[in-house]
């Protein structure tokens, strides 16, 4: 994986902002996974995710200061995430990074990050499984 040095190098605080914002006017519209988010807080969400994502690239504090250790799998257990929720998850920020991320190395470096994290909030069995 491209070394996150180069990815923060590339996108900063700025280009993680762009992003998350265009993955979230997705998120808004989704059927599936827009439900899901406090309805009335997706400013809240958008500054959060951004916030996570600059820590883990960037080292920045922000969200440890805000939010404390970011405990993703446990933050997840209260929403029900299987393999559809997972696969739409990546879906759209699939999209949103096609559109927001030129750097093709990264932009496939941070795909592969994100499918990783999202397979490990899976928390509900499959039927048949
Ligand atoms: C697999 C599908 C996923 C679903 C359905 C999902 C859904 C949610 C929901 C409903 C929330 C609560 C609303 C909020 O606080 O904004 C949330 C919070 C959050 N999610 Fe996800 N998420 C998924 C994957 C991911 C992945 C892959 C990441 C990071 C790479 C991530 C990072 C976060 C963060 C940082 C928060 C805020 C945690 C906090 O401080 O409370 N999520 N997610």
């Amino acid at each position: 994986m491209t070394n996150e040095q180069k990815i923060w190098d590339d996108l900063g605080e700025q280009g993680f902002g762009t992003l998350v914002q265009s993955f979230y006017v997705l998120v808004r519209q989704d059927d599936l996974i827009g439900p899901m988010y406090p309805e009335d807080d997706w400013e809240g969400s958008e500054e959060r995710l951004r916030d996570f994502l600059c820590f883990r690239f960037g080292a920045v504090m922000r969200y440890m200061e805000k939010r404390g250790h970011p405990r993703l799998r446990a933050r997840h257990m209260p929403f029900g995430i299987g393999v559809a929720e997972r696969d739409r998850w990546m879906e759209l920020m699939g999209a949103a990074l096609d559109e927001t991320v030129k750097n093709e190395e990264v932009r496939e470096a941070l795909r592969e990050f994100f499918a990783g994290v999202a397979d490990f909030m899976r928390n509900r069995p499959e039927a048949g499984s």
